[in-house]
């Protein structure tokens, strides 16, 4: 009992000692740092979980992908880990993607080097009427087919893999890489990837879209273009040789995709397309046309 009050005597006194200003000031400095305390504890937490209060499980094949993503169990195609493609949409008519560094340079290189030996004038598909004669002068370039099988040192492999991804259109449905060298001055003509029945009879199949890989850089000209995009120069006074509308710029191991097809299967205008004629340097490009069937079918 003595102890006691004695313990409250002391309390009381040094209560009265350190004057009651100190004690509020006391209160204050406890409650916020509890209440700081308690506020960077849930921070912390955040960052572990992204979400408040779910632990998340630790089955993770990188780093990077734990600390940013929950991943579900694959199927039995599918895959463990995120890929991480950047991509910004160009535009929606025609729909159109691209892809910054798709590729290395070093890639690019290889697949320069290993198309160089085999290029041979560009032809077209000629439609009704058309002959190689009377289409001289619409595609100049020169260019090689090279199937991903063909390639000994596995680059094609790798990219059109990673095409295949970005498109989610599987691999079978490529046709082989159709590599193309344009020099000073060399261009094609606007024109559609894609095969009008009625301009160019029955068709086995159809191309859906095109995947361009830039293998060099341009000092001028050589823009890829669309000239109709978003409903530009309809006014029936466009030029097939004229390089106008929404233009893109070929930059080493860049990708650019779109759709030469609707969802619902018909033609899309609006992918209309050419090549700018190179004004100085040279250009390089690897093109992947995307078909609606099967190619290993043939
Ligand atoms: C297909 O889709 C396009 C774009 O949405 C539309 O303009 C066109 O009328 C459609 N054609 C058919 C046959 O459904």
């Amino acid at each position: 009992m003595k102890a006691k009050t004695g313990k409250g005597n002391w309390s009381l006194k040094t209560t009265k000692k350190l004057g009651l200003p100190f004690v509020f000031l006391l209160c204050i400095f406890f409650f916020l740092a509890g209440f700081f305390g308690s506020t960077l504890f849930f921070q912390s937490q955040d960052d572990v979980f992204g979400v408040r209060s779910r632990p998340r499980p630790r089955l993770r094949t990188s780093l990077f992908e734990s600390a940013e993503y929950d991943l579900l169990p694959s199927g039995e195609t599918g895959d463990e880990s995120i890929t991480s493609i950047p991509f910004q949409v160009l535009s929606w008519k025609p729909r159109a993607l691209y892809f910054p560094n798709f590729a290395t340079a070093e890639q690019c290189e290889s697949i320069i080097a290993m198309a160089k030996p085999g290029l041979k004038p560009s032809t077209l598909a000629l439609r009704k009427g058309e002959t190689a004669e009377n289409t001289k002068g619409i595609r100049t370039s020169s260019g090689m087919f090279i199937s991903a099988a063909e390639d000994k040192t596995g680059i094609l492999d790798v990219i059109e893999e990673k095409i295949a991804r970005a498109t989610m259109l599987p691999r079978t449905h490529g046709e082989a890489f159709n590599v193309l060298h344009y020099e000073v001055g060399q261009r094609y003509n606007s024109h559609y990837d894609a095969f009008n029945p009625s301009e160019y009879g029955p068709q086995k199949s159809q191309r859906v879209a095109s995947f361009l890989l830039y293998l060099s850089d341009v000092v001028a000209g050589g823009e890829s273009m669309f000239p109709i995009e978003n409903g530009l120069n309809m006014d029936g006074s466009y030029n097939f040789q004229d390089c106008i509308g929404l233009k893109v710029k070929p930059r080493q191991g860049d990708g650019l995709l779109f759709y030469s097809l609707f969802p619902n299967g018909t033609i899309d205008p609006t992918s209309l397309h050419g090549s700018c004629p190179v004004i100085k340097g040279e250009k390089w490009v690897a093109t992947k046309w995307l078909r609606d069937q099967d190619q290993d079918d043939d």
